[in-house]
Protein backbone atom coordinates (compact mmCIF):
# COMPACT_ATOMS: atom_id res chain seq x y z
CA UNK A 1 0.00 0.00 0.00
CA UNK A 2 1.31 3.55 -0.76
CA UNK A 3 2.01 5.55 2.36
CA UNK A 4 -0.55 8.53 1.07
CA UNK A 5 -3.49 5.81 1.94
CA UNK A 6 -2.23 5.98 5.61
CA UNK A 7 -3.77 3.76 8.21
CA UNK A 8 -7.38 5.10 6.91
CA UNK A 9 -6.58 3.37 3.25
CA UNK A 10 -5.90 0.26 4.84
CA UNK A 11 -9.05 0.39 7.24
CA UNK A 12 -11.07 1.03 4.06
CA UNK A 13 -9.80 -2.32 2.21
CA UNK A 14 -11.49 -4.00 4.83
CA UNK A 15 -8.50 -6.06 5.77
CA UNK A 16 -9.48 -9.32 8.38
CA UNK A 17 -5.81 -9.27 9.14
CA UNK A 18 -3.58 -6.43 10.72
CA UNK A 19 -0.36 -5.74 8.52
CA UNK A 20 2.72 -6.84 10.30
CA UNK A 21 4.46 -3.59 10.47
CA UNK A 22 1.55 -2.49 13.04
CA UNK A 23 1.95 -5.25 15.12
CA UNK A 24 3.49 -4.06 19.04
CA UNK A 25 5.54 -5.72 21.00
CA UNK A 26 2.95 -7.29 23.74
CA UNK A 27 3.92 -4.64 26.87
CA UNK A 28 2.79 -1.94 24.47
CA UNK A 29 -0.79 -3.48 23.92
CA UNK A 30 -3.67 -3.68 26.04
CA UNK A 31 -3.80 -7.01 27.71
CA UNK A 32 -5.90 -8.51 30.06
CA UNK A 33 -2.95 -7.85 32.43
CA UNK A 34 -2.87 -4.78 32.26
CA UNK A 35 -3.66 -2.56 35.43
CA UNK A 36 -6.89 -0.47 34.48
CA UNK A 37 -7.77 1.95 37.15
CA UNK A 38 -11.56 2.58 38.58
CA UNK A 39 -10.88 6.42 38.90
CA UNK A 40 -11.45 9.21 36.49
CA UNK A 41 -9.80 12.23 36.08
CA UNK A 42 -10.87 15.67 37.61
CA UNK A 43 -13.57 17.20 36.39
CA UNK A 44 -13.54 20.74 36.89
CA UNK A 45 -16.20 23.48 36.44
CA UNK A 46 -13.73 26.38 35.42
CA UNK A 47 -16.77 28.98 34.38
CA UNK A 48 -16.01 30.84 37.62
CA UNK A 49 -12.57 31.70 37.02
CA UNK A 50 -11.85 34.21 40.24
CA UNK A 51 -12.81 31.60 42.60
CA UNK A 52 -9.90 30.66 44.61
CA UNK A 53 -11.27 27.14 44.85
CA UNK A 54 -11.30 26.48 40.67
CA UNK A 55 -7.38 28.00 41.23
CA UNK A 56 -6.87 25.31 43.99
CA UNK A 57 -8.40 22.27 41.73
CA UNK A 58 -6.41 23.19 38.65
CA UNK A 59 -3.24 23.52 40.37
CA UNK A 60 -4.50 20.40 42.64
CA UNK A 61 -4.83 18.33 39.30
CA UNK A 62 -1.78 19.56 37.84
CA UNK A 63 1.00 19.11 40.61
CA UNK A 64 -0.80 14.51 41.48
CA UNK A 65 -2.17 13.68 38.05
CA UNK A 66 -1.20 16.09 35.37
CA UNK A 67 -4.96 15.69 33.78
CA UNK A 68 -7.90 16.89 34.22
CA UNK A 69 -10.74 17.78 32.11
CA UNK A 70 -12.53 21.30 32.00
CA UNK A 71 -16.25 22.00 31.38
CA UNK A 72 -17.74 25.56 30.79
CA UNK A 73 -14.96 27.13 29.25
CA UNK A 74 -16.90 29.22 27.41
CA UNK A 75 -15.41 28.27 23.97
CA UNK A 76 -18.52 27.95 21.42
CA UNK A 77 -19.88 24.26 20.97
CA UNK A 78 -19.79 25.41 17.04
CA UNK A 79 -16.23 26.28 16.94
CA UNK A 80 -15.42 22.53 18.59
CA UNK A 81 -18.03 20.69 16.05
CA UNK A 82 -16.82 22.17 12.83
CA UNK A 83 -12.77 21.74 14.13
CA UNK A 84 -14.45 17.55 14.45
CA UNK A 85 -16.69 17.70 11.37
CA UNK A 86 -13.04 18.79 8.98
CA UNK A 87 -11.10 16.45 10.83
CA UNK A 88 -13.20 13.81 9.40
CA UNK A 89 -14.16 15.32 6.13
CA UNK A 90 -10.20 15.75 6.01
CA UNK A 91 -9.02 12.01 6.03
CA UNK A 92 -11.94 11.13 3.98
CA UNK A 93 -10.69 12.94 0.95
CA UNK A 94 -9.32 10.57 -1.76
CA UNK A 95 -5.37 9.57 -1.22
CA UNK A 96 -4.06 11.94 -3.88
CA UNK A 97 -5.61 14.89 -2.06
CA UNK A 98 -4.10 14.34 1.63
CA UNK A 99 -0.80 13.27 -0.34
CA UNK A 100 -0.15 17.04 -1.42
CA UNK A 101 0.73 17.74 2.35
CA UNK A 102 2.95 14.73 2.90
CA UNK A 103 6.34 15.21 3.58
CA UNK A 104 7.55 14.92 -0.27
CA UNK A 105 4.63 17.84 -1.42
CA UNK A 106 3.73 19.90 1.47
CA UNK A 107 4.62 23.53 0.68
CA UNK A 108 5.85 24.12 4.34
CA UNK A 109 6.92 22.30 6.79
CA UNK A 110 4.77 23.58 9.42
CA UNK A 111 1.70 21.74 7.43
CA UNK A 112 2.30 17.76 7.46
CA UNK A 113 -0.16 15.03 6.67
CA UNK A 114 1.56 11.78 8.01
CA UNK A 115 0.76 8.09 9.07
CA UNK A 116 1.75 6.69 12.30
CA UNK A 117 4.33 9.03 14.54
CA UNK A 118 8.06 9.04 13.01
CA UNK A 119 8.02 5.86 10.53
CA UNK A 120 11.29 5.96 9.72
CA UNK A 121 12.47 5.63 13.52
CA UNK A 122 9.74 3.31 14.74
CA UNK A 123 10.52 -0.75 14.84
CA UNK A 124 6.68 -1.00 14.95
CA UNK A 125 3.34 1.85 13.47
CA UNK A 126 0.76 3.57 15.41
CA UNK A 127 -2.78 2.64 14.16
CA UNK A 128 -2.94 6.59 13.43
CA UNK A 129 -2.99 9.29 10.53
CA UNK A 130 -2.61 12.77 11.14
CA UNK A 131 -2.17 16.10 9.89
CA UNK A 132 -0.32 18.77 11.53
CA UNK A 133 -0.27 22.71 11.79
CA UNK A 134 2.42 24.90 13.46
CA UNK A 135 0.68 28.33 13.30
CA UNK A 136 2.88 31.09 12.46
CA UNK A 137 0.39 33.47 11.23
CA UNK A 138 -3.13 34.06 9.41
CA UNK A 139 -1.35 35.04 6.34
CA UNK A 140 0.80 31.75 6.46
CA UNK A 141 -2.53 29.62 7.08
CA UNK A 142 -4.52 31.24 4.67
CA UNK A 143 -1.63 30.80 1.87
CA UNK A 144 -0.46 27.59 2.97
CA UNK A 145 -2.83 25.23 4.95
CA UNK A 146 -5.59 23.28 3.54
CA UNK A 147 -8.44 25.54 2.68
CA UNK A 148 -11.10 22.94 3.86
CA UNK A 149 -10.36 23.09 7.28
CA UNK A 150 -8.27 26.41 7.66
CA UNK A 151 -10.84 28.52 8.93
CA UNK A 152 -12.12 25.87 11.58
CA UNK A 153 -8.72 24.93 12.74
CA UNK A 154 -7.55 29.11 13.07
CA UNK A 155 -10.84 29.54 14.87
CA UNK A 156 -9.91 26.90 17.31
CA UNK A 157 -6.74 28.30 17.69
CA UNK A 158 -8.06 31.97 18.16
CA UNK A 159 -10.98 30.72 20.39
CA UNK A 160 -9.05 29.24 22.94
CA UNK A 161 -6.47 32.15 23.86
CA UNK A 162 -8.49 33.62 26.48
CA UNK A 163 -7.95 30.37 27.97
CA UNK A 164 -4.71 29.54 27.52
CA UNK A 165 -3.67 33.08 29.22
CA UNK A 166 -6.12 32.60 32.33
CA UNK A 167 -4.67 28.84 32.63
CA UNK A 168 -1.26 29.94 32.58
CA UNK A 169 -2.09 32.37 34.61
CA UNK A 170 -3.70 30.42 37.74
CA UNK A 171 -0.68 27.33 37.36
CA UNK A 172 2.00 30.37 37.02
CA UNK A 173 0.44 32.24 40.48
CA UNK A 174 0.95 28.86 42.37
CA UNK A 175 4.74 28.98 41.22
CA UNK A 176 5.02 32.39 42.52
CA UNK A 177 5.41 34.23 39.13
CA UNK A 178 2.74 37.10 39.50
CA UNK A 179 3.42 38.78 36.22
CA UNK A 180 3.16 37.27 32.86
CA UNK A 181 4.98 39.95 30.49
CA UNK A 182 6.15 39.66 27.51
CA UNK A 183 9.52 37.65 27.67
CA UNK A 184 7.30 35.37 30.20
CA UNK A 185 4.58 34.90 27.18
CA UNK A 186 7.13 34.03 24.53
CA UNK A 187 8.97 31.52 27.29
CA UNK A 188 6.26 29.88 28.61
CA UNK A 189 3.43 30.21 25.37
CA UNK A 190 5.24 31.38 22.83
CA UNK A 191 3.76 28.85 19.79
CA UNK A 192 0.81 26.88 19.06
CA UNK A 193 0.98 23.49 17.14
CA UNK A 194 -2.40 21.93 16.08
CA UNK A 195 -2.94 18.60 15.45
CA UNK A 196 -5.68 16.92 13.48
CA UNK A 197 -5.78 13.03 15.01
CA UNK A 198 -7.61 10.56 12.95
CA UNK A 199 -7.70 6.52 14.09
CA UNK A 200 -9.69 4.32 11.79
CA UNK A 201 -11.64 1.12 13.05
CA UNK A 202 -8.83 -1.66 12.86
CA UNK A 203 -8.98 -5.02 12.11
CA UNK A 204 -7.11 -6.47 15.38
CA UNK A 205 -6.87 -3.52 17.89
CA UNK A 206 -5.57 -5.85 20.44
CA UNK A 207 -2.50 -6.59 18.62
CA UNK A 208 -1.28 -2.20 18.14
CA UNK A 209 -1.72 0.97 19.69
CA UNK A 210 -3.49 3.92 18.33
CA UNK A 211 -0.50 6.25 20.01
CA UNK A 212 2.22 4.20 21.86
CA UNK A 213 3.41 5.42 25.57
CA UNK A 214 4.51 9.38 25.68
CA UNK A 215 4.43 12.46 27.19
CA UNK A 216 3.45 15.82 25.74
CA UNK A 217 6.81 18.05 24.99
CA UNK A 218 4.02 21.33 25.20
CA UNK A 219 4.14 23.52 28.06
CA UNK A 220 0.38 22.22 28.10
CA UNK A 221 -2.22 20.46 26.14
CA UNK A 222 -5.75 21.11 24.90
CA UNK A 223 -7.16 18.18 24.30
CA UNK A 224 -10.83 17.58 22.23
CA UNK A 225 -11.38 14.73 22.01
CA UNK A 226 -14.72 12.76 19.93
CA UNK A 227 -17.27 10.39 21.98
CA UNK A 228 -15.53 6.89 21.34
CA UNK A 229 -13.09 6.98 23.83
CA UNK A 230 -9.58 5.64 24.37
CA UNK A 231 -7.23 7.44 25.88
CA UNK A 232 -5.46 6.23 28.79
CA UNK A 233 -3.38 8.49 31.61
CA UNK A 234 -0.67 6.32 33.83
CA UNK A 235 -1.42 7.29 37.66
CA UNK A 236 2.04 8.24 38.66
CA UNK A 237 1.47 6.11 42.45
CA UNK A 238 0.78 2.71 41.33
CA UNK A 239 1.23 2.56 37.63
CA UNK A 240 -2.64 1.78 36.69
CA UNK A 241 -4.23 3.25 33.91
CA UNK A 242 -6.81 5.86 33.88
CA UNK A 243 -9.26 5.97 30.95
CA UNK A 244 -10.06 9.39 30.17
CA UNK A 245 -13.90 9.29 29.55
CA UNK A 246 -15.19 11.35 26.63
CA UNK A 247 -17.44 13.64 28.56
CA UNK A 248 -19.81 16.15 26.04
CA UNK A 249 -18.98 19.70 25.33
CA UNK A 250 -15.56 19.21 27.78
CA UNK A 251 -11.78 20.18 27.14
CA UNK A 252 -9.21 17.94 28.47
CA UNK A 253 -6.10 19.54 29.58
CA UNK A 254 -2.47 18.02 30.43
CA UNK A 255 0.70 19.23 31.51
CA UNK A 256 3.60 18.96 29.31
CA UNK A 257 7.31 18.25 29.82
CA UNK A 258 7.91 21.88 29.28
CA UNK A 259 6.05 22.77 32.39
CA UNK A 260 7.31 20.16 34.44
CA UNK A 261 11.02 21.13 33.72
CA UNK A 262 9.75 25.03 33.93
CA UNK A 263 8.15 24.20 37.87
CA UNK A 264 11.15 21.87 38.70
CA UNK A 265 9.26 18.98 38.89
CA UNK A 266 6.08 20.22 40.42
CA UNK A 267 3.63 20.27 38.02
CA UNK A 268 3.63 16.38 36.59
CA UNK A 269 3.66 15.31 32.51
CA UNK A 270 2.42 12.30 32.63
CA UNK A 271 2.62 9.35 30.20
CA UNK A 272 -0.49 8.41 28.25
CA UNK A 273 -1.54 6.35 25.35
CA UNK A 274 -4.40 5.30 23.27
CA UNK A 275 -5.80 1.98 22.23
CA UNK A 276 -6.78 0.98 18.64
CA UNK A 277 -10.95 0.56 18.30
CA UNK A 278 -12.72 -2.48 16.28
CA UNK A 279 -15.37 -0.88 15.29
CA UNK A 280 -15.04 2.86 14.95
CA UNK A 281 -13.47 5.33 13.56
CA UNK A 282 -11.96 7.68 16.43
CA UNK A 283 -10.37 11.62 16.27
CA UNK A 284 -8.92 14.06 18.68
CA UNK A 285 -7.81 17.19 18.38
CA UNK A 286 -4.56 18.52 20.75
CA UNK A 287 -3.73 21.91 20.78
CA UNK A 288 -0.41 22.58 22.13
CA UNK A 289 0.79 25.23 23.67
CA UNK A 290 4.44 25.30 23.67
CA UNK A 291 7.31 28.03 24.21
CA UNK A 292 8.84 30.07 21.51
CA UNK A 293 11.44 27.37 19.46
CA UNK A 294 14.05 30.05 20.28
CA UNK A 295 13.53 30.02 24.05
CA UNK A 296 15.71 28.42 26.08
CA UNK A 297 13.79 26.51 29.14
CA UNK A 298 15.15 25.25 32.60
CA UNK A 299 13.33 25.49 35.87
CA UNK A 300 11.81 28.61 36.22
CA UNK A 301 13.93 31.08 38.64
CA UNK A 302 10.82 31.77 40.47
CA UNK A 303 10.60 28.41 41.46
CA UNK A 304 13.73 27.99 42.98
CA UNK A 305 14.32 31.25 44.76
CA UNK A 306 10.86 30.37 46.84
CA UNK A 307 11.42 26.87 47.65
CA UNK A 308 15.64 26.74 48.27
CA UNK A 309 15.46 23.93 45.53
CA UNK A 310 18.79 22.58 43.45
CA UNK A 311 17.40 22.39 39.83
CA UNK A 312 16.58 18.94 38.50
CA UNK A 313 16.79 19.82 34.87
CA UNK A 314 19.69 21.71 32.48
CA UNK A 315 18.81 24.14 30.71
CA UNK A 316 17.80 23.53 26.85
CA UNK A 317 16.84 25.04 23.33
CA UNK A 318 13.30 24.37 22.97
CA UNK A 319 13.64 23.88 19.64
CA UNK A 320 16.27 21.17 20.27
CA UNK A 321 14.12 19.47 22.88
CA UNK A 322 11.51 19.25 20.45
CA UNK A 323 13.69 18.08 17.40
CA UNK A 324 14.99 15.46 19.92
CA UNK A 325 10.68 14.09 20.72
CA UNK A 326 10.14 13.46 17.18
CA UNK A 327 13.08 11.63 15.77
CA UNK A 328 12.42 8.65 17.52
CA UNK A 329 9.90 6.32 18.18
CA UNK A 330 7.34 6.80 21.55
CA UNK A 331 9.23 5.39 24.21
CA UNK A 332 6.92 6.62 27.17
CA UNK A 333 8.79 9.81 29.25
CA UNK A 334 12.33 9.08 27.74
CA UNK A 335 12.69 12.82 25.93
CA UNK A 336 12.86 14.49 29.66
CA UNK A 337 16.53 12.87 29.80
CA UNK A 338 17.27 15.12 27.53
CA UNK A 339 16.89 18.25 29.90
C1 LIG B 1 -1.92 12.02 21.90
O1 LIG B 1 -1.70 12.19 23.09
O2 LIG B 1 -0.97 11.98 21.08
C2 LIG B 1 -3.30 11.83 21.38
C3 LIG B 1 -4.35 11.88 22.42
C4 LIG B 1 -5.70 11.44 21.93
O3 LIG B 1 -5.87 11.12 20.75
O4 LIG B 1 -6.63 11.39 22.74
FE1 LIG C 1 -0.05 13.28 23.85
Amino acid sequence: VDEGYGVKGLSDMDIKNLPKQYVQPLEECFTNTTLISKESIPIIDISNWNDPKVADMVCDAAEKLGFFQIINHGIPVEVLEKVKNVTHAFFTLPPKEKLKYNKKHSPSTNVRYTTSFVPEAESALEWKDNLSFFYVSDEEAHALWPSMCRDEVLDYIQSCEPLVKRLLGILMKRLNVTEIDEAKQSLLMGSRRVNLNYYPKCPEPELTVGVGRHSDVSTFTILLQDDIGGLYVRKLDDGSWINVAPVNGALVINIGDALQIMSNGRYKSIEHRVIANKNENRMSVPLFVNPNPSEIIGPLSEVLATSGEKPIYKQVLYADYTRHFFRKAHRGKDTIEFA
